[in-house]
């Protein structure tokens, strides 16, 4: 059934000249019948170079906004009109605002998980690959940081400025503990346990390795190890065992699995509708807003 949909997308998707991107978190299926597959950042640059005009972005809603912050001209559908991000949501504009009235010596910095409008007021973007690269490049010594406090305490370890942390969190990765490390330890002893710098920051230090989505795509390939302990949403186990069969990953909580209930909404038959134009929510981003969101996401750019 499942080859059926997907071979009718494949061929939708040549006659009618769209393109599909998936982030690393969709599920396999979806992953499958797409073009390219990344981490947030990743994809949202790819836009701007593809020939393609209607690109279908199977993953959360900031980040088709932020691929549609980049490449205006395009039409980025995004298939699930609801899925959004729990952490981008759970920033307040007006919290922010008090923070840096309250802080009027310090640049924001906002991580690419978070909607056009917070973009819109902060200094410059980060993702969870170069935030200390982004925050060691401020000409401040005091940087509010959101909206996560968990990569928030990843930077704040290894750089010298002051960082003023927004109370927010990613529910996936957040859920983790040093039980799950543990546990895998036990478990997996000839295993390299990689943690995402979402996951609470006393799991980060019981870690091998800190790194983002994007960062264990490239991983295993550099290492001798033949295990993997994955510590971060489900959706990675899927990608990171169809690029390399040769080696064996678990993830980090076996049960429940960690799972990010917005990236799993996307289904093939999603996709289908979306082809079709039967379904699926086209991204409009505010010409003012965007143009501000873009300066704070150039500003990253440029220096990573
Ligand atoms: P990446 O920026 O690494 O793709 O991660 C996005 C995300 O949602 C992490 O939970
Ligand atoms: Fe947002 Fe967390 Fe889901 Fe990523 S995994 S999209 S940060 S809720």
């Amino acid at each position: 059934m499942n080859e059926k949909v997907k071979n009718e997308i494949i061929k939708l998707k040549k006659e009618k000249n769209f393109l599909i991107i998936a982030h690393n978190y969709q599920i396999g299926d979806v992953q499958d019948v797409a073009d390219f597959i990344g981490d947030s950042l990743e994809l949202s640059k790819i836009i701007k170079d593809v020939e393609q005009k209607n690109i279908i972005f199977a993953g959360v809603r900031f980040m088709a906004e932020t691929a549609k912050i980049l490449a205006p001209e395009k039409n980025i559908i995004l298939p699930v009109a609801d899925a959004g991000c729990e952490m981008a949501d759970m920033v307040d504009i007006q919290k922010v605002l008090k923070m840096q009235k309250k802080n009027p010596k310090a640049k924001t910095v906002a991580y690419v998980n978070t909607t056009a409008e917070v973009k819109a007021i902060s200094d410059i973007c980060c993702t969870s690959s170069n935030a200390l690269l982004v925050v060691n490049s401020l000409d401040v010594e005091e940087v509010i940081f959101l909206p996560d406090k968990n990569l928030a305490s990843y930077v704040k370890r290894n750089t010298d400025k002051k960082i003023i942390p927004y109370d927010g969190y990613c529910y996936v990765h957040n859920q983790f503990n040093i039980l799950d490390v543990k546990r895998a330890r036990e478990k997996y002893p000839d295993a390299k346990i990689l943690i995402h710098p979402e996951a609470p920051e006393d799991v980060q230090l019981l870690s091998d390795e800190i790194l983002s989505t994007g960062g264990m795509i490239k991983y295993p390939q550099k290492s001798d190890f033949f295990k993997f302990v994955i510590g971060t949403e489900d959706g990675m186990l899927y990608r990171l065992k169809k690029l390399y069969p040769e080696k064996i990953f678990y993830p980090l909580r076996e049960n429940p699995r960690a799972l990010c209930v917005n990236m799993k909404k996307t289904t093939l038959n999603d996709i289908l509708l979306a082809l079709r134009k039967e379904s699926g929510e086209e991204i409009f981003v505010e010409e003012n807003i965007r143009l501000k969101a873009l300066k704070s996401i150039e500003n990253m750019l440029e220096i990573s």
